[in-house]
């Protein structure tokens, strides 16, 4: 266990494009005590997110203020201090935290203990696993986010690539649940069966065959009403040709690069919509109010299980190089976490 002066961080010292782990070291930080309004957190679980990976290859357009600095915009863990006037949690709980500044302030979740403001900690109901728990913003938020976006009426279809992602499974659990279906374009033909166990209603291996002319298929020629796209590159052009007249994709990831292919005819002759869709932009006009709707929602996903984060390899955080590299490996199935010890 670390001592309580000083801890282990994942400290991020630069860029690297090629071998994002080796922008990385392990450091020890002092561990800092919570001032008034704040709470001290033990990290148990951290997730590595592809978010992570890009800002460690500099392909998103943050830059952190200074270096050395700690990743990590999500995870859990316990509460081991609290500051002065703190009410709404107590020592041991186990809590939420996220810090989705961490470009701002340089301090994220990839190291043993962070003090956060209390009010930005949500407390873990017992019916929810640390694995499940350390996940719980940045991809189930995203699943709703662009969910609501769409605002697709029930019985009709949503298009999705990258469709075996731990988001993707996610999309699938949520659009079932809400009446919507969905068509899942994954890489590998394994994927097929088990999407369709978690309630895809049709799965596509964009290696065989013609995409476009299967969508048509399956929709009786009204192709998909909307569609979401973390791959880009060349798959765009065949995503945004699987909508309808006047339908609209959400752009939101970069697994094929920074550039993608679209056709400008379906742009101006057919009404097609490309729009980016990130979950930070989408939550910073919310009130209070509505982020705690969002919050209760998501918690009651979770525990129903309507969601189920994919859970994948854990590492320490003193293994924190193969535990990215696991990451960024084809078929590295659920999310890799990194825990303490
Ligand atoms: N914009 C936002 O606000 C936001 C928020 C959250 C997540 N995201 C994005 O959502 C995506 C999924 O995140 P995640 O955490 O679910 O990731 P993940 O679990 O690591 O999933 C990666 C999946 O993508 C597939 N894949 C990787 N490269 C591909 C390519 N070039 N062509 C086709 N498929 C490819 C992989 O297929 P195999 O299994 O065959 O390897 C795997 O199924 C990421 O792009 C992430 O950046 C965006």
């Amino acid at each position: 266990m670390a001592s309580l002066k000083t801890h282990l961080a994942v400290e991020m010292t630069g860029l690297n494009r090629q071998e994002p782990w080796e922008a990385c070291r392990l450091g020890r930080r002092p561990t800092p005590s919570p001032g008034p309004l704040e709470v001290l957190v033990r990290v148990l679980c951290a997730p590595i997110n592809p978010s992570n990976v890009l800002v460690l290859q500099g392909l998103y357009p943050w830059r952190p203020k200074e270096y050395p600095c700690v990743q990590g915009f999500e995870g859990m863990g316990v509460i081991e201090q609290i500051g002065e006037d703190v009410h709404n949690v107590s020592v041991g709980q186990r809590v939420i935290a996220s810090s989705g500044d961490a470009d701002q302030t340089g301090q994220g979740l990839w190291q043993e203990f962070i003090v956060v403001p209390a009010m930005r900690v949500i407390p873990v109901p017992d019916f929810i696993p640390n694995e499940v728990a350390a996940q719980f913003s940045v991809n189930p938020w995203c699943v709703i986010g662009m969910f609501r976006t769409l605002a697709t009426p029930k019985e009709e279809y949503i298009l999705q690539t990258a469709a075996a992602s731990v988001l993707g499974r996610m999309f699938i659990q949520y659009a079932h649940h809400q009446g919507v279906k969905t068509i899942n374009l994954v890489r590998r033909k394994e994927q097929i069966e088990e999407l369709k166990a978690l309630g895809a209603d049709e799965v596509i291996n964009i290696n065989e065959g013609d995409v476009v002319a299967r969508v048509r298929e399956i929709t009786g020629g009204r192709m998909a009403y909307g569609a979401i796209d973390c791959v880009g590159g060349e798959l765009t052009k065949v995503v945004v040709e699987s909508v309808r007249d006047r339908g609209t994709v959400l752009i939101y990831g970069l697994l094929a690069g920074t550039n993608l292919k679209g056709g400008i005819l379906d742009f101006i002759f057919r009404g097609v919509k490309l729009e980016g869709f990130y979950v930070g932009l989408w939550l910073s006009s919310f009130s209070p109010e509505q982020f705690q709707e969002l919050v209760s929602h998501t918690m009651s996903l979770l525990g129903q299980k309507v969601i189920n984060p994919l859970i994948g390899q854990k590492f320490k955080f003193q293994d924190f190089k193969n535990a990215i590299k696991k990451s960024l490996e084809p078929q590295h199935g659920g999310k890799v976490l990194l825990v303490s010890e």
